[in-house]
């Protein structure tokens, strides 16, 4: 290591702790934008000020939900963030066999990831899902969901 300039040492270390910081914040995981958007159900809107959020998933899950059994696998919950009748982003949830496992337990979210993606579908590289998963591990007693009770109250009409 001895001839190496030193400024080339120093570019060497600072990349390797940019390249650590960076996957320390963003990663991709195994969570999908849903190919069938279109087709999943809006079964609720919560506004909180200027933010109109509309719920989505598919009917299986409402089904599930509301006769007590576990939602199924391959299931997306979407949140779409609208402001100004735009969308903001779009904060997606998904359930596959055995995903809880790869993180650790104080992490884990039953058989849950998340996932921030941009208005174009892209992910949002600059979020750690770690904090989506450390909210909602607060509802672990409702398929780590916050709007379980809106499902269960949804009477199957279209809402817009
Ligand atoms: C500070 C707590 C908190 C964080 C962090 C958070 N959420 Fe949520 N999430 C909520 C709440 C509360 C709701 C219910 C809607 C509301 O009240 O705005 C919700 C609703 C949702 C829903 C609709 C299904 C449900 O649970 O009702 C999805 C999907 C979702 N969040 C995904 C995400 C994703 C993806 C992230 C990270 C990018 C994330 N959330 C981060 C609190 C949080």
């Amino acid at each position: 290591m001895k001839n190496v300039p030193l400024r080339i040492l120093l570019l060497t270390v600072v990349a390797g702790v940019a390249l650590i910081g960076w996957q320390a914040v963003a990663e991709t995981n195994r969570t999908t934008f849903p190919a069938n958007i279109d087709q999943l159900v809006h079964y609720t809107t919560v506004t909180r000020g200027e933010v109109t959020e509309h719920m989505l998933t598919t009917p299986e899950a409402i089904a599930a939900v509301k006769n007590g059994q576990p939602i199924p696998n391959g299931t997306h919950f979407v949140l779409v963030d609208y402001r100004q009748g735009e969308v903001f982003r779009y904060f997606v949830m998904e359930r596959g066999d055995g995903w809880g496992a790869e993180y650790p337990e104080d992490r884990r979210t039953g058989d849950w990831q998340f996932q921030w993606f941009e208005p174009d579908r892209s992910v949002n590289m600059a979020e750690n899902t770690a904090r989506c998963q450390s909210c909602h591990q607060g509802r672990s007693g409702s398929e780590f969901l916050f709007t379980y009770d809106r499902i269960l109250d949804f009477d199957g009409a279209m809402i817009d």
